[in-house]
């Protein structure tokens, strides 16, 4: 889509398509809705009077041939509350407003910002608002013309010049929020540990990174015994997908490094532990904690922040097969650990037992992994917030801050002491899943740390969050790519503590 930043007042854009947003409350032809509806003869307060604009969240009222306006329509999205409208709302009013117009066949917009959300950074969401609303999961569809359809160009308008850097880091972070959803959607056939390797190799030539792909064989002589266990059950072999992100100027010696470890389980049977047959088709989506950290890495190579950051991706299919590990066995994982596998459904945490292991021996000095881990997670946060647990308050409360600052909803979880009688071990040192009831989302974390051991660390359980299954008006269903604006905001951020 065709981005420029418009000048002209908003009278004069010739567009198919001018969009602004009112709120919900008496006077709401105010400011720009006042202009607009001066300049339209009092069409908007004509609107408001008969009950048909009322300014509730994102209802929309469409004007065609607006006089006294160049734009062949005018679209007036109602944006709620003015006192809880912050930069969330202005991102999901931008992608909703062009989702509307997408599928009324309007391929040119103009984005008119209201008077209080002027700056770089209210910029900078609109654009990450419309890349992420114009994207579409049609890639396997040959009938375009009858699909979804997409913007070709949006103006922004009500901004000045300054504002260009905002424009530029929004695109490069919603670009690489799309590459993750991308991913994500891709079905397990067309996106086995292998492929994805490949197309994180890839983009990390494109965009000047690092990248060290380790096959079964590097795997095997790391030791790396937990990954190798899930992967033993199926014939796609797995890897280890390292990027590496070095600053312009290099760091002193001893500077913080951060290590982003992402679960890339490329299809979730379950194993021996085998799922129900009913909604397993979406377990293509268990690497979307891999696939968002690979996408992360491809933004912040662009966004260049002071730290070197590394990603590690350990990626498997879970699968039952002749040589499929079996409810009970014991593995030793790369850390030296002694793990009984009382459930092959619990696979996540096995697998990113080594890549935190990993990371750690890579010198990551603080981490941050994210997993479609526990169905826990679903029950108690539902696919509202994404679950946040962490081993080092103050580097816990920085991620929650970066959460809150990119308008993803994620809520902390604990992790006392007490969770770890769930996980003791009996024949091993520890089990991979909690014995007794109840806390499903919180023994996948207290396993994780186990492999953290004393490096501060954050685990995202992003299971409820990652995968939409209905279009929301300002996003199309399936991959969401939730969790990479939080960990670029952390990491362009990223200092020690
Ligand atoms: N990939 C699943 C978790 C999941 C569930 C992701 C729903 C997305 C939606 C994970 O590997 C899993 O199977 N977890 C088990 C753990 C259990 C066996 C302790 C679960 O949540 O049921
Ligand atoms: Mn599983
Ligand atoms: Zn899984």
């Amino acid at each position: 889509m065709d981005i420029k930043v418009e000048t002209q007042k908003p009278t004069a854009i010739d567009t198919e398509a001018l969009v602004t947003y009112v709120f919900d409350k008496d006077d709401r032809i105010e400011g720009v809705a006042a202009e607009l509806d001066a300049a339209t003869a009092g069409r908007l307060k004509a609107l408001a009077e008969s009950g048909e604009l009322t300014g509730k969240a994102l209802e929309f009222t469409l004007l065609h041939q607006p006089p006294g306006l160049a734009a062949k329509r005018l679209l007036l999205v109602g944006a709620g509350k003015a006192e809880k409208f912050a930069h969330a709302e202005l991102r999901r009013v931008a992608g909703a407003a062009l989702r509307h117009l997408k599928s009324k066949s309007v391929r040119r917009m103009a984005f008119l910002a209201r008077e209080t959300h002027r700056d770089a950074e209210a910029a900078q969401c609109v654009i990450e608002g419309l890349l992420l609303a114009n994207f579409e999961p049609d890639k396997y569809k040959t009938d375009k013309k009858n699909g979804p359809q997409r913007m070709d160009a949006c103006a922004l308008a009500g901004f000045d010049a300054a504002v260009h850097p905002g424009v530029a880091r929004g695109r490069i972070i919603a670009e690489s929020q799309n590459f993750a959803r991308d991913l994500i959607n891709e079905p397990s056939n067309k996106m086995t540990p292998r492929m994805l390797a490949e197309r994180a190799q890839a983009m990390a030539r494109e965009m000047g990174l690092g990248c060290e792909v380790l096959d079964e064989k590097r795997i095997a002589e790391l030791k790396m015994g937990a990954l190798l266990s899930v992967a033993q059950g199926s014939v796609e072999p797995p890897r280890m997908i390292v990027l590496t992100y070095n600053p312009p100027q290099a760091p002193p010696a001893g500077a913080p490094v951060l290590g982003l470890v992402g679960k890339a389980v490329t299809f979730d049977t379950g194993g021996i532990s085998i799922k129900p047959a009913d909604g397993m088709e979406k377990m293509k989506y268990d690497m979307a904690g891999g696939a968002t950290m690979i996408s992360a890495m491809r933004a912040l190579a662009q966004l260049k922040p002071a730290a070197k950051i590394i990603a590690v991706v350990p990626a498997t299919e879970n699968m039952p097969g002749g040589r499929a590990q079996k409810p009970g066995d014991i593995q030793i994982a790369m850390s030296g650990k002694s793990i009984e596998v009382v459930n092959t459904d619990a696979e996540g945490r096995l697998i990113l037992a080594d890549g935190i292991c990993y990371a750690r021996q890579l010198g990551a000095t603080h981490l941050v992994d994210a997993a479609t881990l526990t169905g826990a997670i679903v029950v108690a946060l539902a696919s509202v917030n994404a679950g946040v647990f962490g081993s080092h308050q103050p580097f816990t409360d920085r991620l929650l801050a970066s959460a809150r600052a990119t308008g993803e909803k994620m809520w902390p979880m604990p992790l006392d002491d007490e969770y770890r009688e769930f996980i003791k071990g009996h024949m091993a040192d520890i089990q991979n899943i909690g014995s007794g009831k109840g806390g499903g989302a919180i023994t996948g974390a207290m396993f994780l740390k186990e492999f953290a051991e004393e490096t501060p660390w954050v685990h995202l359980d992003i299971a409820g969050t990652a995968w939409l299954d209905d279009n929301k008006p300002w996003m199309a269903k399936g991959a969401t790519g939730v969790a990479l604006r939080t960990l670029v905001h952390l990491a362009m951020n990223f200092r020690d503590l």
